[in-house]
């Protein structure tokens, strides 16, 4: 397995993250276990920071909370600087919690509820990043009513394809996403937007998938994006001061993904912006980019106890961890492949080929389908890299089963910033009609 961030094998053998041992992680805390590398979030906060020119005004870096978010990840995020892309009410008032800088929160999602424009709107949000019609004219209303001016972006769907699987690729024509930009509803929602009260049009929007390693469809979009602004200041006088290209850079998970440096999506992004907008005459945007995936993923693991082992003679060798699908869905809901490592043999070479497995009742219940480990035996610590983004977030209770815990390390100190579920949690919003309950 690829080392990441902090990742070492000390002298026992041992993996070890942010200086703690694994082991003994797993032994503290239990496992599953999501282990969080404060040093790699925020390396990579700053990568971002440094690459696409933030100190330097060029652009803003606003982290997509859907991979990962907590109030200590919130804090987190707003101490490099970045700004936080939410996505629902939920997000919202995570942040909120968490004292993130309200002018820097950026609101996303393609149904936005009444309650939650109101929230936004309550709360004082940076930007609107409006997603179709009905948002726009309900925004107007309501911003207009509160005598508030609600600052807008909006989310075109540009007709560009990235190379990525079809669940997680936004920007084609065919999706619910924004409004589509060759047929013309772009443009009529400029039009639409220029005389409605309470809004104040600052930019464009667009999000050309996700886990991308080219960089010519960042290009492209730019391209395509500063023609939509040429001609909305053409038709409606309006200026796209704002140019958000949304996220999607692509990481590591294994052997097979060859990541591109955060300063070449940087590089080729800011000079097509400044290339595009002299051709085009406009003034230069400020580039917003939202990555998550790339800002948390490496930055992840999780830890996991090896139990019951299967072994199907000539065909394959199943290794049953304490987890699987629940805490994490993306090897069973997009083929998504993984590496791992056994955090108490991590100095021994690969002997054996095994499928990891996790406890749900579902054959699809599968992490990974090969990985190359030394001999594998019950009570192992089994850790699987780059689980960060969309891991916790897409974790669910099937069978019941409580999500894991989730400690952030380093330096040699571990602090939980998520509890583990036990069975009360389980129970809490259980409700038994008084029909149903026990006579006997
Ligand atoms: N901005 C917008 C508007 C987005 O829709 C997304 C992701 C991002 C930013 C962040 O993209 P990232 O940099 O993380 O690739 N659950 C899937 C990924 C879904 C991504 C949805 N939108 C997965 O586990 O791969």
């Amino acid at each position: 397995m690829h080392l990441q961030g902090t990742m070492q094998v000390n002298a026992q053998g041992r993996l070890t993250i942010g200086g703690c041992d694994v082991v003994e992680l797993a032994r503290e805390f239990g496992t599953p276990l999501y282990i969080f590398d404060e040093d790699c979030i925020r390396n990579n906060c700053r990568e971002f920071y440094r690459a696409f020119g933030v100190k330097e005004g060029l652009a803003k870096v606003i982290y997509a909370g859907k991979a990962f978010l907590t109030t200590a990840m919130c804090r987190i995020i707003a101490s490099e600087g970045l700004g936080l892309d939410v996505v629902s009410g939920g997000e919202l008032y995570t942040a909120l919690a968490a004292g993130f800088p309200v002018e820097n929160i950026y609101f996303h999602g393609n149904n936005k509820s009444y309650a939650e424009l109101c929230q936004a709107l309550e709360a004082g949000i940076g930007r609107f990043v409006v997603d179709n019609f009905a948002e726009l004219e309900l925004l107007s209303r309501l911003s207009t009513e509160r005598g508030q001016v609600a600052r807008v972006i909006l989310r075109v769907t540009p007709g560009i394809e990235a190379h990525t699987h079809h669940y997680i690729r936004t920007g084609q024509i065919d999706s619910k996403f924004g409004f589509t930009l060759p047929n013309g509803q772009a443009m009529e929602a400029a039009r639409r937007l220029k005389d409605l009260p309470g809004i104040e049009f600052k930019g464009l929007h667009c999000h050309i998938g996700s886990q991308i390693f080219e960089l010519e469809p960042y290009s492209q979009a730019v391209a395509v994006m500063l023609e939509l602004a040429a001609a909305i200041k053409e038709a409606t006088g309006l200026i796209t001061s704002e140019l958000d290209l949304g996220g999607g850079f692509g990481i590591y998970y294994t052997a097979e993904d060859h990541p591109r440096p955060v300063g070449a999506y940087a590089e080729t992004i800011l000079t097509r912006v400044r290339e595009e907008a002299r051709a085009l005459n406009l003034p230069q945007p400020l580039v917003i980019v939202e990555p998550g995936r790339a800002i948390i993923g490496p930055a992840g693991s999780t830890a996991y106890t090896v139990g019951t082992i299967k072994e199907i003679p000539g065909v394959r060798k199943y290794v049953a961890v304490d987890g699987g699908m629940a805490d994490n869905i993306r090897p069973a809901l997009y083929g998504a492949k993984y590496e791992a490592i056994l955090a108490n043999k991590a100095n021994l070479p690969a002997t054996e080929t095994v499928a990891i497995t996790g406890k749900c009742c579902e054959s699809g219940d599968m992490l990974i389908w090969e990985a190359d480990l030394p001999r594998v035996e019950a009570g192992d610590i089994l850790v699987i890299s780059c689980t960060g983004a969309y891991g916790y977030t897409m974790s669910s209770n099937y069978n019941r089963l409580g999500r894991p815990a989730a400690v952030l390390v380093r330096e040699g100190n571990a602090d939980l910033i998520l509890k583990r579920e036990d069975y009360n949690d389980l129970l809490r919003n259980d409700v038994v009609p008084a029909r149903l309950v026990w006579t006997r």
